[in-house]
């Protein structure tokens, strides 16, 4: 969407979600923020504010549903939201012996894949009757195949793609703009915690521009950098065997 003016967006209280809620502050601007640590959101939303946006921000976790979809009713009938980034999200890999590996699994699935369904599906009908807005999904390069190095996470990316695909060509008929984002690895919190190699590493700054430019051009998938995503096709497309065991290799890769 060109020139958006309400824009709400999860876990921008930390890295890619951050910097996109520092890229949009400007005055005549509303941004709608949220995140679990309360100090970090205040800063950000006091960093926003300072480059002269409004800002209003939640600390409701997105997986408490009837809590967030209340918070989401009560802004968007304040002001009509334009823009719904649901980017909050938590990694993790597929556990070491001794992990409580369902916990880990269930905690991705509940903040990755129901964490963005109560951030979008709330606003689906409301922008439908309103005929404009524009819904960004947050997948990842894991997003395009299973991956043995995070077996949830992975799941939880594909799953994040398959509903940004469908819903793209459903709400369009109502002028809604659907976006799915698949980062690969970009400098944040959430990738220091890795132990693996991460190539073709990307600093947030670049990873927002390349997103601001493919919601500005309203494309289907923003995939970046170049590389991951050739490298992800290349895999997905060769006989299973042969990716299995390329996917495979990134489980002994350590930095
Ligand atoms: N960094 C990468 O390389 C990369 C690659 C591909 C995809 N992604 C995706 O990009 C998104 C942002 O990742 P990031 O790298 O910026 O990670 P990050 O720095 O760890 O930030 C994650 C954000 O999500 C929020 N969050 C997590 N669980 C939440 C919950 N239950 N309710 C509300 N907010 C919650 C966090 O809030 P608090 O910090 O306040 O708890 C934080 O603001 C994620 O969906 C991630 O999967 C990242």
């Amino acid at each position: 969407m060109k020139n958006p003016k309400t824009i709400l967006i999860t876990g921008a209280s930390s890295g890619i979600g951050r910097e996109l809620a520092l890229s949009y502050a400007a005055a005549g601007i509303l941004l709608l923020l949220t995140g679990r640590d309360e100090k970090r959101l205040a800063d950000i939303a006091a960093e926003c504010a300072a480059r002269g946006a409004a800002v209003k921000t939640t600390n409701i976790p997105v997986t408490a549903r009837a809590e967030f979809a209340a918070q989401l009713a009560e802004w968007d009938n304040a002001t009509p939201i334009d823009v719904a980034v649901a980017n909050a999200g938590i990694s993790g890999g597929h556990g070491k012996a001794g992990d409580d590996v369902e916990t880990l699994l269930r905690n991705i699935i509940a903040t990755n894949i129901d964490g963005m369904f109560n951030t979008v599906n709330p606003l689906i009908d409301r922008m439908r009757a309103r005929k404009s807005g524009q819904i960004v999904l947050m997948s990842s390069i894991a997003g395009f195949r299973g991956l043995p190095s995070a077996p949830a996470y992975s799941t939880a990316k594909n799953a994040v793609r398959a509903y940004g695909e469908a819903l793209r060509p459903l709400l369009a008929r109502d002028n809604l703009e659907v976006n799915v984002v698949f980062p690969g690895f970009v400098r944040t919190p959430l990738t220091d915690a890795n132990d693996f190699a991460m190539p073709f590493m990307m600093e947030p700054a670049k990873a927002v521009r390349i997103i601001r430019d493919g919601l500005q051009k309203n494309r289907a998938v923003i995939a970046f950098p170049w590389q991951m995503r050739a490298m992800i096709m290349v895999i997905t497309a060769l006989p299973r065997f042969m990716g299995d065991a390329i996917t495979a290799r990134a489980l002994k890769k350590k930095r």
